[in-house]
């Protein structure tokens, strides 16, 4: 039984794009994968530690080999317990509007968050980099209001950054569903939403 972690990050819920498609992923999945756990993570509800001072100390002292004092300790052990959450699935699911040519607010938190030496990622002064979240499928689902797809104009900040992330993580395996554009006529756009959809299931059904 393999354990599937959707990363919910729209707080727009019944009007969203991004988690309407998303359920109808999970809808294809759970068909697919009677056996399997599903897991949703709301980043609208979840609690996640701030990254301040006292983690950005405790992450240098992991960095450069170093020991923690007390307070680096405590923030340090709740940015671990979010890191285990996030390697504990064998696979994931993320949804996500554009803002702002980004990623909302909520799920730079997440990512800051588990952007972490010894967690998701090494670093040897010799080898550089490595990715530590390894041999694992992940499906994006990505809403914009505008179009993006192959348009060169470089304001794109949304899909190249999530995958740069992942693939900084260990990720290889990466299914990007697009919806786009989003604020088009609304014919236009349920015909987008449908083909989105079909590509959804599709990937649901062999991941
Ligand atoms: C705060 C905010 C900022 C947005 N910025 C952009 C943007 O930079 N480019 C764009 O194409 N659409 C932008 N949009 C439109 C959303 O990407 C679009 O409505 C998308 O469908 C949102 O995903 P959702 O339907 O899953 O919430 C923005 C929407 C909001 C609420």
């Amino acid at each position: 039984m393999a354990k599937l972690l959707y990363i919910e990050s729209s707080p727009r819920k019944s009007r969203s794009k991004s988690i309407q498609v998303a359920n109808a992923f999970l809808e294809s999945y759970k068909a697919a994968h009677p056996d399997d756990e599903v897991v949703t993570m709301d980043l609208w509800e979840k609690q996640l530690p701030e990254f301040d001072g006292y983690t950005i100390d405790a992450k240098y002292q992991v960095l450069h080999g170093q020991g923690f004092d007390a307070d680096q300790a405590k923030a340090w052990q709740a940015i671990v317990d979010v890191c285990d959450e996030f390697k504990s699935a064998d696979k994931y699911l993320i949804s996500l509007p554009m803002w702002n040519f980004g990623i909302p607010y909520k799920l730079k938190h997440y990512i800051d968050v588990i952007a972490q030496p010894g967690q998701t990622f090494s670093f040897d002064p010799e080898k550089g980099y490595s990715g530590l979240v390894t041999g694992k499928p992940a499906a994006v689902i990505y809403a914009r209001g505008g179009s993006y797809g192959g348009d060169g104009s470089g304001m794109d900040h949304q899909k190249p950054y999530v995958e740069q992330m992942l693939g900084f993580f260990g990720f290889t395996d990466i299914h990007p569903v697009v919806i786009e554009p989003t604020l088009a006529a609304p014919d236009d756009v349920s015909e987008t939403v449908a083909a989105a959809i079909e590509q959804a299931k599709s990937v649901a059904s062999s991941l």
